[in-house]
């Protein structure tokens, strides 16, 4: 075959015991809210989850990361939690929880749990008693309480915002009734951000990753892991505040959270096989990023460089090159979460030729504005077949193997995500790739809810039954039998390929690599593109567009070869 540019992957990546289990692991993100409501009370709870198991194990999954489930005021949908060591009832209970664990594991699907370390909720038992203690006392110590600065402390402590808008401070009321000092919270006001510093907040997490381990949880995703610490002097943002402020860098990716890490990854190795931690990172670089992933770090990180990609070859070369590096040969993928537009939408929607800022990649795919969805469609489909050839593990979002669109057009007053609040409506928000999934084309709920519910905690559009899964699963032209053939095939011929390598093609548009003897090509043009003789004898796997002729790839599509004899020798 040709031979071009190779990755380079240290030969120490991931030697680690347990960590092979997960590095081209397939994890199938479970917005449990969303996924299936067993109850009918309009909100996905665990038996719906229970219920709703196989058809992730059928799809060909190896695992499930399952967004916060914990008890929580759902201020922010889970990640304000109340009490880490218990489920929310509206989500079930802990028998119900253990009754997943148990099922997932009995069809050969790991459980990633979520870690939301940074902040809990205003009703977790220390923020309340840290609010009734008062100034000074031992339980403000657990959070970030600062006096305000002005006359009468009316002005706050600093001038950081929140990453969902307006100020990063609120202003409690004192004991004696009168307006008191501010305590710090990175995301809503409901979500107050611990303070790291102190001793009982290491303490209380290393509990709370034990007793979730020893009930069987195989790993968690880390949320927001570059954050945690902040500068100690809490000083002004330079940069001022606003949009155009740039990185605060005194709020996050502070030295000290890499001890929590190894920390955490030494309890981890209390287990066998060894727990696995997946982290969710915004830096402003990829050799920040890497500084995660030191041997005694994390074992993975998001390369949601990948995700924030406009739909063009060089710049996802790019990314996958620096993914590749930074992820030691075997990063984490996605091309969607429950913070970011749906891909078919993102993809059909003009595409941004401006670089996103590492750190506001999140807006970066989260633009409104018109998209043909035909258009997304197709690249969604060839960029997923993409990103599932590469090596490394990929975690897909529910409702991606859908195909479903973003739905903008939700009525203002059913609009519950808390950036759409704090933002007055400037901006959605993450509301539209939250809606509940739709299992069948009929039903007041499209077989969300059990027998004769009526309505879904976000409501769905009257369009959404034509993404029923049950018809997906019989079309053979669907993204659901895509998906599946997708993860059939890589089973089968990528389960410990070679590292990739990059092939010459005869277009810029047209991006080739191999991988031993599997060989995945992507047309990002709107022509049909020709592949090199050299090619012509190789078998077809999967072509995410109809395949008139092999030595062509139809326009904005992926096609997966395997060379027979190769793969014989
Ligand atoms: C992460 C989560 C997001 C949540 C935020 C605050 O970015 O993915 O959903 O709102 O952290 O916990």
């Amino acid at each position: 075959m040709l031979v071009s540019h190779t990755i380079e992957i240290p030969t120490d990546a991931h030697s680690a015991p347990g960590s092979a289990l997960w590095r081209d692991a397939v994890v199938y993100q479970v917005y449990l809210r969303s996924y299936r409501d067993s109850d009918g009370d309009g909100i996905g709870d665990l038996g719906g989850l229970r219920e709703g198991l196989e058809a992730i194990a059928a799809l060909g999954c190896d695992a499930i990361w399952l967004n916060p489930c914990y008890a929580s005021p759902q201020r922010d949908h889970g990640y304000d939690i109340a009490d880490y060591l218990s489920i929310d009832p509206a989500y079930g209970t802990m028998a119900d929880f253990d009754a997943v664990v148990k099922r997932a594991h009995d069809l050969g699907l790991r459980v990633l749990m979520d870690m939301v370390a940074n902040h809990c909720s205003v009703d977790h038992a220390w923020f309340r008693a840290a609010v009734a203690a008062g100034r000074g006392s031992t339980e403000r110590a657990r959070f970030l309480f600062r006096e305000g600065r002005g006359v009468d402390g009316e002005l706050p402590p600093n001038n950081w915002d929140s990453v969902f808008g307006g100020l990063a401070w609120t202003r409690v009321v004192e004991p004696d009734g009168s307006p008191g000092q501010w305590y710090l919270h990175s995301f809503d006001s409901s979500q107050p951000d611990f303070d790291w510093r102190h001793p009982d907040v290491a303490e209380h997490f290393a509990r709370v990753l034990r007793f979730w381990f020893d009930r069987g949880v195989d790993g968690f995703r880390i949320d927001v892991a570059h954050g945690h610490y902040k500068a100690a002097d809490l000083a002004d943002h330079p940069g001022g505040r606003g949009p155009e402020a740039g990185h605060n860098h005194a709020m996050w990716d502070q030295p000290e959270v890499h001890d929590i890490y190894r920390s955490w990854r030494e309890i981890g190795r209390e287990y066998e096989p060894e727990k696995y931690f997946v982290g969710e990172i915004w830096v402003p670089s990829p050799d920040r990023l890497a500084d995660y992933l030191r041997p005694d770090e994390l074992h993975n990180a998001f390369s949601f460089d990948l995700l924030v990609q406009p739909w063009e070859a060089a710049r996802f070369r790019r990314a996958i090159d620096t993914g590749l590096t930074v992820g030691r040969g075997w990063p984490a993928w996605t091309l969607a979460n429950h913070d970011v537009h749906r891909a078919v939408t993102r993809y059909g929607q003009e595409q941004p030729s401006d670089e996103a800022l590492p750190t506001d990649m999140i807006a970066a795919a989260r633009r409104t504005g018109p998209a043909n969805l035909e258009r997304g469609r197709r690249r969604a489909r060839a960029a997923t077949a993409l990103a599932l050839a590469l090596p490394g593990s990929m975690y897909l979002y529910q409702g991606e193997e859908l195909g479903l669109p973003e739905v903008f057009d939700l009525p203002d007053a059913a609009r519950q995500d808390p950036i759409w609040t704090r933002s007055n409506g400037a901006e959605l928000g993450r509301d539209g790739c939250r809606i509940p999934l739709p299992w069948t084309t009929d039903g007041d709920t499209f077989g969300f809810g059990a027998t004769g519910s009526r309505h879904a905690w976000l409501p769905q559009p009257a369009w959404f039954g034509a993404y029923a899964r049950e018809t997906q699963a019989a079309d053979p032209g669907s993204m659901l039998s895509l998906y599946r053939d997708l993860l059939a095939a890589r089973r089968a011929h990528l389960g410990g390929a070679a590292a990739l390598r990059w092939l010459p093609t005869a277009r810029d548009s047209l991006l080739a690599f191999e991988r031993g003897a599997f060989l995945c090509a992507t047309n990002f043009s709107g022509e049909p593109l020709a592949v090199l003789p050299q090619w012509h004898n190789l078998t077809v796997l999967v072509s995410t567009q109809p395949l008139v002729d092999p030595a062509v790839i139809p326009p904005e599509s992926t096609v997966w070869f395997v060379d027979e004899r190769l793969a014989a020798s």
